[in-house]
């Protein structure tokens, strides 16, 4: 398992998320980013080019070791980019003391993620966003029996991916007004391609 988790999963993560598809999802939610930001599960880094000059720093919070390695090399401008060895179920944060909290494609893969959503709303200032773009549990029913079919074995190989979360609502529940949802499959195999994008306040 060591092996499997601490090296090749980094790089099957970096390689998957480097699928060119996420680029205008990457651009169009990161660019919304702006003064003391949080992004949770930075991965490989492959947001740190998008963040733009309204944007004063990056708290990157990533508990794999092999990624946050990989995240260090990622193309960035001069941006301040501090990392934050944790979970986000934990943040090491003070509270309300971001500006805005960015999350790409892990909600699906925190274990607690209502715990880390908890999290995210505690450490961002009153007046705050949440950034997110998130893989989820798709409308149509005949998707959703593959999405709850797939999900315990697709958990084992990818890291802990759900492919079957209820993303609008957990963050709903979380404590979040949603401002701005859009919903919709990207190009390639429906239940792992159904995206939540938007942002939402602290209620
Ligand atoms: C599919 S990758 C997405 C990486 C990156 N956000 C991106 O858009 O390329 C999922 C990420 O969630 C991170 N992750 C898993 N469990 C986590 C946790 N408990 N707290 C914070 N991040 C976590 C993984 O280490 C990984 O970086």
């Amino acid at each position: 398992m060591g092996i499997y988790r601490d090296v090749i999963l980094p790089r099957l993560c970096d390689l998957s998320m480097r699928n060119e598809r996420l680029r205008p999802y990457r651009e169009r939610v990161i660019g919304a980013a702006q003064g003391r930001v949080l992004e949770i599960g930075v991965g490989s880094g492959l947001n740190l080019p998008f963040y733009g000059p309204v944007v004063g720093e990056v708290l990157a919070l990533e508990p794999s070791a092999g990624l946050v390695a990989m995240a260090r090399e990622a193309p960035r401008s001069d941006l301040p980019v501090s990392f934050i060895d944790a979970s986000a179920e934990a943040i090491p944060l003070d509270d309300k003391s971001v500006d805005t909290v960015v999350t790409t494609w892990t909600l699906c893969t925190i274990p607690d993620a209502a715990a880390a959503l908890t999290e995210m709303r505690r450490v961002l200032r009153p007046g705050g966003k949440l950034l997110f773009v998130e893989h989820g549990l798709a409308p149509d029913r005949g998707v959703r029996w593959w999405q709850d079919t797939l999900t315990p074995v697709w958990r084992r190989i990818s890291g802990g991916c759900h492919l079957n979360r209820p993303i609008r609502s957990m963050i709903e529940c979380g404590g979040f007004r949603m401002e701005r949802v859009e919903t919709g499959y990207m190009q390639g195999p429906k239940p792992m391609t159904f995206m939540y994008e938007g942002s939402a306040r602290p209620e």
